[in-house]
């Protein structure tokens, strides 16, 4: 294996940089100053006579409010940087592996398999949609769609949930959003796992669902924080983007190709605040 890795200071991208030192596997990481996915031309002449078996494209536009504004620049980074990839390694004949979100979906549904046809409801979500039209042209891929994503990083709910708990003795964290929260380390042996049998194709990677107001409920208490957690609604905040109330990402193809059960959210949440804090 060669793999190439994109947008590779992100918190996906450290665990699997973590897992490829662990495992001895040659890779490559390229930020969006050494590499960025918007630049065809670049991906391109990056990618000449260099072999790489693997893409694996962790680069993404996230902000999910700046992206109803700046939907051009989201749609550029997760629409066309994914076309890009998928031309180039299309051309060099390695394998593509992509990452998308359940804000593909508007949770009208509440709970989604792979069979389920995408309706977002704000502009980061249509990036990601963009993105995974594109990804079908691709010849050697698979699309992962996770959600609620945490791990070695600082723009994830539980660092913020961690540093909104030092600065304020109240918190008021919404009850009535629900999804998936998803340790980046177990995306990554998941991912592993599939790239191990060549199994191309469209999977639904998450840890078990919670509601925001539990989740926040389990990190405060393992770090002892000694204010008070109130309940709260989506529609107390008025933020600029719309969120699906419920999108759990259901999971079957998973455990049907690897034999692979995600963990509880509990589990992985403790592990990883053990390990952390
Ligand atoms: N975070 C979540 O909760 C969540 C949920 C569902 C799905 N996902 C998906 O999972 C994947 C990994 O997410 P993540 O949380 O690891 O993201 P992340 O921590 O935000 O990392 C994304 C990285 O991509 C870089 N980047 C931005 N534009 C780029 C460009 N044009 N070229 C190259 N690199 C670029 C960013 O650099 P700068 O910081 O310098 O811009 C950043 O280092 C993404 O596809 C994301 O959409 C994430």
């Amino acid at each position: 294996m060669k793999i190439l890795l994109t947008g590779a200071k992100g918190q996906l991208a450290k665990a699997f940089i973590q897992y490829f030192d662990q495992h001895n596997i040659h890779h490559v990481p390229t930020d969006a100053t050494g590499l960025d996915i918007t630049k065809l031309e670049r991906i391109r002449t990056f990618l000449r006579g260099q072999h790489f078996t693997h893409i694996i494209n962790c680069a993404a536009y996230n902000a999910v409010d700046q992206a109803e504004k700046d939907w051009q620049r989201a749609f550029a980074v997760n629409g066309l940087g994914v076309r890009n990839l998928a031309v180039c390694s299309n051309e060099a004949d390695c394998e593509l592996i992509h990452f998308s979100t359940n804000y593909v979906f508007s949770g009208e549904k509440e709970r989604y398999t792979i069979a389920d046809t995408t309706d977002p409801i704000n502009k980061y979500g249509q990036s990601k949609v963009l993105g995974e039209r594109f990804f079908q042209m691709t010849q050697k891929g698979y699309l992962i769609r996770t959600s609620w994503l945490f791990g070695d990083g600082t723009q994830n709910f539980v660092a913020k949930l961690i540093n909104w708990s030092q600065k304020e003795k109240i918190l008021r964290i919404v009850d009535d959003e629900i999804a998936s929260p998803t340790y980046t380390v177990d995306l990554v042996q998941a991912t592993m796992e599939l790239l191990q049998i060549k199994a191309f194709g469209l999977y639904h990677i998450t840890n078990s669902p919670a509601c925001r107001h539990e989740w926040a409920e389990l990190i405060l208490g393992e770090i002892n924080w000694n204010g008070s957690l109130s309940r709260a609604k989506m529609a107390d905040f008025n933020l600029p983007a719309k969120r699906p109330k419920v999108a759990i990402l259901d999971s079957f193809g998973l455990a049907e190709t690897t034999g692979r059960v995600m963990r509880s959210w509990q589990e992985v949440t403790t592990e990883f605040l053990r390990n952390r804090y």
